[in-house]
């Protein structure tokens, strides 16, 4: 199911077949076209001018020869003449008989360019909304991961046009310095996300074993001020006053782990094994690990990932990351971005995960 952004030169990925945005003719060109026949070498193109050519929308495969895949799926896309002669219907269908064609030859990955997005003029943002819902529906069917290669900076200018309001929120969100924030009560720390410690205070050169062991919180950094009134409200007690126990009493006092609160979150919403990794961009053999781990602890991407897979309220995401160990923070942009998505209750990672390339940012999923 994985489907991801990347951006690098085709030519260079180890995945079972990269597809070649080519001309009717299969006799090479410029564009990704050129860099792949020039990186594959001559055979390539002697094994090309057996195929007559090939139809727009259609797809063909050959060997690799100097690439480091197993094959090269050529497939024609559309010219763009200003969207009303099919161009989109052609488009989708150059993804889809890619798709196929890798599929029925047994890969498990394979890497497109923009198809059309450069000679033939397809708007960008278009050509990618195209290739994004086509790959998208086709992973909903199929066990393959898919990258899409954005290698111009037109194509990722074309992804951050998308998320002008995102950008603005992150700015907001992220001008704001911790102690303001922790002052306004807006901040992460009364969101139950971080809690602010003293600046340059004796807490703050503690280890975090230390620190752990006097307060019972974590935290992120304010001013003094602010963390007198978060003393007050959060009524900090030092750990010392819980009573003694033993490690084993401890270790019998374990929590609800990640998997068992995925696993309990997957049947109260009536979903499958399948929906919930395919939703949440993981591939099957990661997911079949946490299901065979009670105590499987997932990287904080997978864990996000699943946490909008199943639709949690903010709330709910952050009880299950903190059931992997980690905490959405205000202090970095991709929680920043998955948190805004949720509040928004846009619940797709392939949307999710546009964003958070155009903000360069690890992407959800595994
Ligand atoms: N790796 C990945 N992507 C690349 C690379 C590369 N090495 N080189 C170019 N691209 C990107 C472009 O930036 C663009 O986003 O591939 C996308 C498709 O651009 P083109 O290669 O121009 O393909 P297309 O628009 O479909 O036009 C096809 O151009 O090269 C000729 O023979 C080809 O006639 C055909 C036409």
């Amino acid at each position: 199911m994985p489907f991801f952004y990347v951006q690098r030169d085709i030519t260079g990925m180890q995945v079972d077949a990269i597809v070649n945005a080519a001309n009717n003719s299969l006799l090479g060109g410029g564009g990704v076209d050129g860099a792949i026949h020039a990186a594959a070498g001559s055979g390539l193109l002697e094994e090309c001018a057996k195929l007559g050519g090939c139809r727009t929308g259609e797809a063909k495969r050959t060997g690799a020869y100097r690439l480091p895949c197993r094959y090269v799926i050529h497939t024609v896309g559309p010219v763009w003449h200003g969207g009303t002669c099919g161009e989109p219907e052609l488009l989708a269908a150059c993804y889809r008989n890619s798709l196929q064609i890798a599929a029925d030859s047994a890969c498990e990955s394979v890497a497109f360019p923009l198809i059309s997005a450069g000679v033939y003029g397809y708007p960008k943002a278009q050509a990618i909304r195209v290739a994004v819902d086509t790959i998208g529906a086709f992973l909903q069917q199929h066990d393959m991961t898919v990258y899409l290669v954005l290698y111009d900076s037109g194509a990722i200018g074309a992804i951050a046009e998308r998320f002008g309001a995102l950008r603005q929120w992150l700015g907001d969100a992220l001008q704001v310095p911790p102690a303001a924030r922790a002052a306004s009560g807006a901040s992460g720390w009364k969101m139950g996300l971080m809690k602010p410690r003293r600046k340059n205070s004796v807490q703050a050169q503690q280890s975090d074993d230390e620190r752990d062991s006097t307060y019972a919180c974590e935290d992120a950094v304010c001013d003094n001020a602010d963390m007198d009134a978060h003393e007050a409200s959060y009524a900090l007690r030092p750990l010392a006053s819980v009573p003694a126990l033993t490690l084993d009493d401890m270790l019998t006092q374990l929590d609800e782990s990640f998997a068992q609160m995925l696993f309990r979150k997957i049947d109260e919403r009536g979903m499958t094994d399948a929906q919930c990794y395919k939703k949440a961009n993981i591939d099957r053999k990661l997911f079949s690990k946490i299901r065979s781990n009670p105590q499987y602890r997932p990287s904080k991407t997978t864990a996000l990932a699943f946490a909008v897979a199943l639709e949690l309220p903010l709330d709910e995401t952050r009880e299950l990351l903190g059931k992997a160990g980690y905490a959405l923070s205000h202090s970095y942009r991709a929680d920043l971005i998955v948190e805004y998505f949720i509040r928004s209750g846009v619940y797709d990672v392939m949307r999710i995960n546009e964003a958070l390339f155009a903000f360069d940012q690890t992407l959800l999923g595994a």
